[in-house]
C-alpha cells in the first residue's frame, strides 16, 4: 500500500541531501575559498620567520661577518611583516568564514522552516519533539561551526605540513624524506582511533536526540512526574527514562574514550617524532661536511612543526564525520516527501459555505499497524456528524486524515466531490478548522493568538468572535486586555479558558469544515457549558465532524457513525441506532452507568448548545 509513509521512507536519501547543502555553500564558493585561502597563507607566514632566520644565520656565519648587510635586512623586515600578516591573514579568514557561516546558518534554518509548514501534520506527530529542536537547533549549528571555523583550519592544518616538508625539501631532500618516518606510526594510531567510529558517531547523536526528547517529555509532563514520583526517586517513568537516557550517553561517552584514547596517543606520539628521524641524518650528513650547521638547525626546527597541523588534522576528520551526521538529519526533514497535489482528473471544489466530507472507502495505516480498514461515510454538507466508539477505533485518525496529517492508504476523502489530494494545500488549511481536545497557544498576545485564524481581523471583529466563543469577559479582565502575553504555551490559562479561545480562533479563521476532537475533554462542568455554547457559535451553518466521549452531547448530531476497530460498524441517528446497533447501545448504557456515578453535586447536565440547535 503506497502510504505517506512508505513513501517517507524510501525518500531522504542523503546523497541527493548533501548535494542540496554543498548548494547552500555553492552560492559563497568565493567567500569559502578566500577564507580558505587566507588561512593557508596564515599558515605560510608562519613558516616564513623559520626561514628568516635560516637565511639569515647562513649569511651571517659565511666567512667573518655578514656577507650581504641588504640581505639581511631584508630577511629581517620579511620576518616582522610575516609575523604581522600571520595573524592579519587568520583575522581576515576567520571574519569570512563567520559570514559564511552565518548566512549558511541562516538559509538551513529558513529552508527548515518553508519545509516543515509543507510537511504532513502527521511527519510531527510520528516524531518526539525533542528530535526535531535538535536538529534546528543543535546539528544547524554543527553546520555553521564547521563553515565558520573547521573549513578553514582544515585546510590550513592540511597544507601547512606540506609546506612545510617543501621547506625541508629545499633546505635538503634527504632531512625532508627522513621526516616521513613518522607516516607508518601515525597511521596505525590513526587507524586504530578510527576503528567502529562511524557507527559511534550515529550511536552519540542517537542518544543525544533520545535525552533531548526525553528532556522535552519530562519538563512537558513535570504535572504528572510530580504527582507520581516516589519519594527520593527519580520522578516518575518520564525523569527515570530521562535520567537513564543520561546514564546511557555517559557510559557510551566514557567506553569510546577509552576505545579511541590509545590510538590517539599513538597518533599524537607518531605525528610529533619528526626530529627524531632528521636530527640523526642531519648530524651524520653534518660530520660528513654534506650539511651546513643553520641549515642542519633550520630543518630541525620545521620537522618540529609537523606534528601540530597533523594531530588537527584528525580533530578535524572526526568532526567532519559529526558534520555529516548533521547533514542526513536536516536532509531527512528537507528531502522527506510533501504531500503530493494532483492537478489532473479533479473536481473543482464549488464555493460555498458548506462542504459535505465523504469518506471513500477509506484505509490507513499507523506504521504498518492498521488503523482504519475501507472506512465509508458522508458528512453532510452543514451537517453535525459524530463519531463514536471505543478507544482505539480509528476516531482521531479518521479526523486527521480530513487535514492531510498523513495521506489515505487506499480509497479517498473528498470535500464537496474532490478529492483533497486534489485540493492545493493552503485552499484546504483555508477550508478546515480542528479544534482538539487540548489547544495550545503560542507565545504572543491573546490578540496575537486569535489572529492567527485572519491576520488582517480588526479589534472589532476579533472581540466579536470571542464574544461568540464566551471568552471576551474572561480578556477584557485580564491587566492589558487583548494585549496580554499568553504566557509560554497559554499558561496563564486554565484548559476550559485555553479551549474557549481556540474556538473564537476558529470562529476568525471561518472555515467552512470543522473538526472537533473530544473540544471539551478537559474541561471541568461550568467550563464544558461554556465551550458547548462556544461550540454551537461556531458550528452554526458549517459542516461539522465531532469526536465526542460523551454520547449524550451528540445524541442530536445529524449522523452518528459508530466505530469500531476501524471500521464503520453501523451509522444513523439516535434512535435508529439505538434500534439497530448493539455496539451503540451498549456505549449508551455504560456511560450512563458512568453519569450516575459521578459525585453528588458535581453532575453537570449539560445540554449541549450544539444538540439544542440540532
Ligand atoms: N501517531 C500514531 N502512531 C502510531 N499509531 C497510532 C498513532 N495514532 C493512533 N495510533 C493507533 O491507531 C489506532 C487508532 O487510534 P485513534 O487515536 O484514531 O483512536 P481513537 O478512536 O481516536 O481513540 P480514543 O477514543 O482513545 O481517542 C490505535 O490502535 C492507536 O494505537
Ligand atoms: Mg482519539
Amino acid at each position: 500500500m503506497a502510504t505517506g509513509r512508505n513513501a517517507e521512507k524510501r525518500g531522504g536519501g542523503t546523497a541527493h541531501g548533501r548535494n542540496r547543502l554543498l548548494r547552500l555553500a555553492h552560492g559563497h564558493g568565493m567567500a569559502l575559498s578566500a577564507a580558505c585561502g587566507l588561512s593557508v597563507a596564515a599558515a605560510l607566514c608562519g613558516l616564513v620567520p623559520f626561514w628568516g632566520v635560516y637565511e639569515i644565520l647562513q649569511a651571517t656565519t659565511d666567512g667573518d661577518g655578514p656577507s650581504d648587510p641588504h640581505a639581511v635586512l631584508g630577511w629581517a623586515a620579511a620576518v616582522a611583516a610575516a609575523l604581522i600578516g600571520r595573524h592579519l591573514c587568520a583575522a581576515l579568514s576567520t571574519g569570512l568564514a563567520h559570514r559564511v557561516g552565518f548566512d549558511i546558518l541562516h538559509a538551513v534554518r529558513a529552508a527548515l522552516i518553508a519545509k516543515t509548514q509543507r510537511l504532513p501534520l502527521g511527519f510531527f506527530l510520528d516524531r518526539p519533539v525533542g528530535r526535531l529542536s535538535h536538529v534546528f537547533q543543535e546539528q544547524v549549528e554543527i553546520l555553521e561551526l564547521f563553515f565558520s571555523h573547521q573549513l578553514p583550519d582544515m585546510v590550513a592544518a592540511l597544507m601547512a605540513p606540506l609546506l612545510c616538508l617543501t621547506l625541508m625539501a629545499l633546505i635538503d631532500w634527504r632531512l625532508a624524506v627522513a621526516a616521513l618516518g613518522i607516516l607508518p606510526l601515525a597511521w596505525a594510531g590513526n587507524a586504530w582511533m578510527m576503528r567502529g567510529h562511524g557507527p559511534r558517531i550515529g550511536a552519540y547523536f542517537g542518544l543525544i536526540r533520545t535525552i533531548n526528547a526525553e528532556a522535552v517529555q519530562f519538563i512537558q509532563g513535570m504535572e504528572l512526574v510530580r504527582s507520581f514520583t516516589v519519594r527520593g526517586g527519580a520522578g516518575g517513568g518520564l525523569g527515570g527514562r530521562l535520567v537513564d537516557a543520561i546514564e546511557a550517553f555517559r557510559r557510551f561517552a566514557l567506553e569510546w574514550q577509552t576505545r579511541w584514547l590509545p590510538g590517539w596517543s599513538l597518533y599524537a606520539v607518531g605525528a610529533g617524532t619528526a626530529p627524531l628521524f632528521v636530527a640523526p641524518l642531519g648530524l651524520w650528513l653534518h660530520g660528513r661536511g654534506e650539511l651546513e650547521a643553520p641549515a642542519f638547525l633550520a630543518a630541525l626546527l620545521l620537522s618540529g612543526l609537523l606534528g601540530p597541523p597533523l594531530q588537527k588534522v584528525t580533530i578535524y576528520g572526526e568532526l567532519y564525520q559529526r558534520v555529516r551526521k548533521a547533514e542526513e538529519a536536516i536532509s531527512a526533514i528537507l528531502d522527506a516527501p510533501e504531500p503530493p497535489v494532483a492537478v489532473s482528473g479533479s473536481e473543482p471544489v464549488r464555493e460555498g459555505r458548506a462542504f459535505a466530507v465523504a469518506f471513500d472507502a477509506v484505509s490507513f495505516d499507523h506504521g504498518g499497524k492498521p488503523a482504519l480498514r475501507e472506512v465509508s461515510f458522508t458528512a453532510p454538507a452543514g451537517g453535525i456528524t459524530a463519531l463514536v466508539g471505543p478507544s482505539g477505533a480509528g476516531k482521531s485518525t479518521a479526523a486527521h486524515l480530513v487535514g492531510r496529517f498523513w495521506d489515505v492508504g487506499e480509497g479517498a476523502i473528498r470535500i464537496g466531490g474532490a478529492d483533497i489530494r486534489t485540493i492545493p494545500p493552503e485552499r484546504l488549511k483555508a477550508m478546515v478548522s480542528f479544534v482538539f481536545q487540548d489547544s495550545t497557544l503560542f507565545n504572543g498576545s491573546v490578540l496575537d493568538n486569535l489572529r492567527m485564524g485572519r491576520p488582517d481581523a480588526d479589534r472589532e471583529t476579533v472581540a466579536a468572535a470571542a464574544r461568540a466563543a464566551r471568552c471576551h469577559d474572561l480578556i477584557a479582565a485580564l491587566p492589558e486586555g487583548y494585549d496580554t502575553p499568553v504566557g509560554e504555551g497559554g499558561a496563564r490559562f486554565s484548559g476550559g479558558e485555553r479551549q474557549r479561545i481556540a474556538i473564537a480562533r476558529a470562529i476568525l479563521k471561518d472555515a467552512p469544515i470543522l473538526i472537533l476532537d473530544e473540544p471539551t475533554a478537559f474541561a471541568d462542568a461550568e467550563n464544558e457549558a461554556l465551550i458547548q455554547e462556544a461550540l454551537s457559535g461556531l458550528m452554526a451553518g458549517r459542516t461539522a465532524i465531532v469526536i465526542a466521549h460523551r454520547l449524550d452531547s451528540v445524541r442530536h448530531a445529524d449522523r452518528i457513525v459508530v466505530m469500531e476497530d476501524g471500521r464503520v460498524a453501523a451509522a444513523g441517528r439516535h434512535d435508529d441506532l439505538m434500534a439497530a446497533c448493539p455496539l451503540y447501545r451498549d456505549l449508551t448504557d455504560r456511560q450512563a452507568e458512568v453519569l450516575r456515578w459521578r459525585l453528588p453535586g458535581t453532575q453537570s447536565d449539560v445540554r449541549s448548545g450544539f444538540e439544542q440547535e440540532a
